[in-house]
């Protein structure tokens, strides 16, 4: 049986930036996010067995033949107790050797003991590691995934009855990337720090159907990263201005909810522009310094604050760890910002998303 996951990616209101712990995955500070929509990943995955058969998937590769077969050399010993591990793992239609999913997947095997060798075929529906957070996404499909097929669940209904809530694959999907948890979630999510690694929390704030929210995340460059995250959020600390945020984000966050209480979009969006500028504010002020934001990307955030000024549209930036641009407002303004948009920056790409309802699993066969 293969079944289909689609989960999707966050785009952080509050921003988690820097650890506390990094082994455990504990944030030095409280996060909250909007879950997408569109930008998702979809992974498709199966126990490798001795009945392994890829000839209906269209990724089928020869190679993945000959690795599954090897995996199958490993005789009458049932699947889920397997020792050594030969995953395959095919991205974006081409069998590929990752290491972000292998650390996962060893990750995975260490905290649920479940050994057996999975098939794993992954594709997102944007470019990755250029600050859409693919590795949200990413990282919550493998999870989902992976304990579907460990399990044999195929509904979180089944996982929940298998040993594993929402809530537990949350945690064990921030293990492998701390965004990642709160992709669990439809909607609007926080992850709390609160006093311990075991007492930090990943729940749903506010429901998708709370508030609806348009994000148009403007393509400034689809270039990797020049540094990845993790080592990014190693670097936080050495900023002088690392300390006196980590002791404002409980009262941010209680603003943040508040205006999301009252769905005051200018309120929100204020705390929005100031939050994203303060996050890179760190980053830049690291030693070494890392800069995400390119010539463009700053001159179309002065572009977004010149309209909303003259009137053109009523929408505010957010950035992730990357030079693109997520563009927030109330649905009714879109029609307004694409309009803009395509008069005065006619080459920019764009993905239209919204506020999304979380990860779906799917039946394949
Ligand atoms: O999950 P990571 O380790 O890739 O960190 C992502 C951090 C930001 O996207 C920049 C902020 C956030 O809260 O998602």
């Amino acid at each position: 049986m293969m079944i289909e996951v689609k989960a999707p990616s966050n785009i952080a209101f509050l921003k988690y930036w820097g650890k506390a712990d990094r082994k455990a995955q504990w944030p030095a500070g409280d996060s909250l996010s909007m879950t997408l929509q569109n930008a998702v990943t979809m992974t498709r995955c199966k126990l490798i067995s001795s009945a392994f058969d890829d000839s209906n998937y269209k990724f089928s590769e020869t190679e993945i033949r000959q690795k599954s077969k090897h995996s199958e050399s490993t005789g009458s010993t049932p699947p889920n107790q397997h020792e050594a591990h030969s995953d395959v793992i095919v991205f974006d239609g081409q069998p590929k050797e990752d290491k972000k999913i292998s650390t996962a997947l060893s990750i995975l095997r260490r905290q649920t003991g479940y050994q057996a060798s999975l098939y794993l075929e992954t594709k997102n529906t944007f470019p990755k590691s250029c600050g859409i957070a693919s590795s949200a996404s990413g990282m919550a499909a493998l999870v989902i995934a992976s304990l579907c097929a460990w399990t044999g669940s195929t509904s979180f209904d089944d996982l929940e009855k298998n040993g594993f809530t929402k809530n537990r694959l949350a945690h064990l999907a921030r293990l492998c990337s701390g965004s990642a948890g709160r992709s669990l979630y439809g909607g609007y999510v926080e992850w709390l720090k609160k006093d311990s690694p075991a007492t930090q929390s990943i729940t749903c704030a506010f429901p998708a159907d709370h508030w609806q929210l348009s994000d148009l995340i403007l393509l400034v460059s689809k270039d990797e990263k020049s540094v990845g995250s993790t080592e990014a959020h190693d670097l936080a600390w050495s900023s002088p201005f690392f300390a006196p945020r980590i002791s404002y984000l409980p009262e941010k966050l209680q603003l943040m909810k508040r205006a999301m209480v009252a769905r005051d979009m200018e309120n929100l969006g204020t705390l929005l522009e100031a939050e994203a500028l303060e996050m890179h504010s760190v980053i830049m002020t690291a030693t070494p310094p890392v800069n995400y934001l390119t010539k463009n990307t700053t001159a179309l955030l002065s572009w977004i604050r010149e309209s909303r000024k003259a009137g053109v549209f009523q929408a505010w930036f957010t950035i992730d760890a990357g030079p693109n641009i997520h563009l927030l407002s109330d649905m009714s303004e879109k029609p307004k910002i694409i309009a803009a948009l395509k008069a005065d920056h006619p080459d920019l790409e764009f993905i239209e998303d919204q506020t999304g309802n979380g990860p779906v699993i799917n039946i394949l066969v």
